[in-house]
């Protein structure tokens, strides 16, 4: 016998595949390949999505977004903002207040099976079966969604992360970054056209977590959607194609990654001096330079989108003074400085 996740059970649940005391119930229905949506639609539709929870706290205070089929999607927001409540609501374990979202065309709600048989989700809590192994974990949470055996797919799936050779184990026996992609494992196992990993590389070694994005990017390849939260800045900055940024239940921007670093993004020129300055000469004032490292590095922070950025009237003027340097570097924001000053403004 297998022992269930609150996650699963909710979802499988919602395929009618178990007993569950959450409506809708339960009668067997098969994996739904014809569960395609028109390329050109949004694979996931979300409209003025609110959550009030019982004790009357307002985690989602209206969301409105498209997720476009393909792409790789990151939500990001500090603890407390709303990703998972977001998230849980897409995939059935959280019954939203208010508002309408749709997957793949199917209406959450009133289209539940289809809805939930294409999306997999690797919860932020992790959740596993003690007692069972990693293989026969798969296969079972494979078998729930209606899915037929397919030894291959787990095969490749448990060796893209690198359990094969811990398949036969306890699982409680595994660490907790190998239990976490036995999450990523397990919620593959039917093959999702979308995948919700929230915080999927928390606890995981920088290693792991390369290769974890070595893995999403091969999922993308193949067509998966991808919806990701994480606090690892950098990794939607490895990954993401658009980003969207959640604030105390409203999500606060949804730009292409790209364009959002452009936009926001400032670029500054440094310069090691040969000699240390004591401070900057009075025909600079205008400019915003700043002097770092006991006056031997001058910083010069310009705007990419300028029609000019001034760097060479900088330079000449520099050599007029007959202030030289040794070195010379530039620094573009990272998306992690833009996502801090984001969240700190709203
Ligand atoms: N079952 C619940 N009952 C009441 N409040 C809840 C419940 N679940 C979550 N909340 C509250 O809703 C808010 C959003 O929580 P949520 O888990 O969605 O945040 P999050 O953005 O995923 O945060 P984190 O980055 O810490 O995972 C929080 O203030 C949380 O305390
Ligand atoms: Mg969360």
């Amino acid at each position: 016998m297998f022992a269930l996740s609150l996650a699963d059970a909710k979802v499988a649940g919602g395929l009618g595949l178990i007993e569950c005391d959450e409506p809708p119930m339960c009668r067997l229905l098969p994996h739904d390949p014809s569960a395609k949506p028109a390329v050109t639609d949004p694979i996931i539709s979300i409209q003025g999505l609110t959550k009030t929870y019982d004790s009357g706290f307002e985690a989602l205070k209206g969301i409105d977004l498209d997720i476009r089929e393909g792409e790789i999607f990151a939500l990001l927001g500090p603890n407390g903002a709303g990703k998972t409540t977001l998230i849980s609501i897409i995939c059935g374990i959280v019954n939203p207040s208010a508002g309408r979202v749709s997957v793949g065309g199917h209406d959450i709600v009133r289209d539940y099976r289809k809805s939930r048989s294409m999306i997999g989700l690797v919860p932020q809590e992790l959740a596993t079966d003690a007692f069972e192994t990693p293989l026969a974990t798969c296969r079972y949470s494979r078998g729930l969604f209606g899915r037929k055996p397919d030894a291959a797919h787990i095969e490749k799936t448990l060796k893209q992360l690198s359990l094969w050779d811990k398949r036969d184990g306890m699982i409680m026996a595994l660490s907790g970054g190998m239990k976490r992609r036995l999450m990523i494992a397990k919620a593959l196992s039917h093959e999702p056209r979308v995948l919700f990993l929230d915080e999927p590389t928390a606890g995981v070694d920088v290693e792991l977590r390369k290769d974890m994005w070595t893995l999403v990017e091969g999922l993308r390849r193949d067509g998966v959607t991808i919806i990701l939260t994480t606090h690892y800045i950098e990794e939607a900055e490895a990954m993401a194609d658009r980003v969207g940024v959640i604030n105390h239940g409203d999500l606060i921007l949804v730009e292409e990654k790209d364009t959002l670093m452009q936009k926001l993004g400032q670029k500054q020129m440094l310069l090691d001096l040969t000699e240390p300055l004591a401070a900057i000469p009075a025909r600079f004032a205008d400019l915003g330079l700043e002097l770092a490292d006991n006056g031997s590095r001058l910083i010069y922070t310009y705007d990419t989108r300028a029609e000019r950025t001034g760097i060479t009237s900088l330079l000449s003027d520099l050599r007029d003074e007959g202030i030289r340097f040794r070195d010379l570097t530039t620094k573009q924001s990272s998306l992690e400085e833009i996502f801090v000053s984001l969240v700190q403004e709203g």
